[in-house]
């Protein structure tokens, strides 16, 4: 039986209130924190850098999970170690060379993920796997929370194939619910992110929606 892991992805949290909110994720149950880094540019949204996932380590107590949806990545890779990030994980698709961009991650001390938009093959990882901690399968196309999910199930099959019993994360992204959740655990997913899912009606001051809305996950 795999561990299922849930990453709620603070994209759906309260902007104002980010230290609050990791804090009510983790009291109630989130196994690791998800962070959304965008850069209007990679894709058509932004969100924060470096200087503000470091003001978030001190209240994760977790895993800090931080996804860069950003082009370029290699300039960046020193400032979030720097920040404290545990996992970072970078796109195929943000350019070539993301053999060296693993390396260099990996070399920070830090683990290193990929992330594939949904218009990229599970085959893309193919030569990357011993490089490699997590591969991401996108389920939205990235940039915006509370997008519709789009069925990745075939290239999760393959993606865990490939893997064999090497220790690498399966972490899928974007539309994350209590109806598409058991669908991509069946194909092969370990880490499940989860924004508008997650977050929905609930607050700081009525943190047990949160807990019960990962439950239902
Ligand atoms: C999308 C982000 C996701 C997003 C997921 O670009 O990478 O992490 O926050 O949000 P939901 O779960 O609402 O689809
Ligand atoms: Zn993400």
């Amino acid at each position: 039986d795999r561990n299922i892991k849930i990453a709620p992805s603070i994209l759906s949290a309260d902007f104002a209130n980010f230290g609050q909110e990791i804090q009510a994720i983790e009291a109630q149950g989130a196994d690791w924190v998800h962070i959304d880094v965008m850069d209007g540019h990679f894709v058509p949204n932004l969100t924060f850098g470096p200087m503000a996932v470091k003001a978030f380590r001190p209240h994760v107590k977790t895993v800090m999970d931080v996804h860069l949806m950003i082009a370029p990545v290699d300039p960046y890779i020193d400032a979030y170690a720097d920040a404290g990030a545990d996992v970072l994980t970078a796109h195929i698709e943000a350019g070539p060379h993301i053999h060296r961009t693993l390396q260099a991650i990996r070399g920070a001390g830090m683990k290193a993920g990929i992330a594939l938009n949904p218009g990229t093959p599970a085959e893309a990882v193919a030569h990357l796997l011993d490089l490699t901690d997590l591969v991401c399968v996108m389920t939205v196309n990235p940039g915006f929370g509370g997008q519709k999910f789009i069925d990745m199930s075939s290239k999760i099959r393959n993606l865990r194939a490939m893997i064999g019993d090497r220790p690498i994360h399966i972490e899928i992204d974007g539309g994350v619910d209590p109806t598409t959740a058991p669908l991509v655990v069946e194909a092969g997913a370990d880490v499940l992110v989860a924004g508008s899912a997650v977050f929905k009606g609930g607050s700081v001051d009525s943190p047990e929606v949160y807990g019960e809305n990962m439950r239902k996950i």
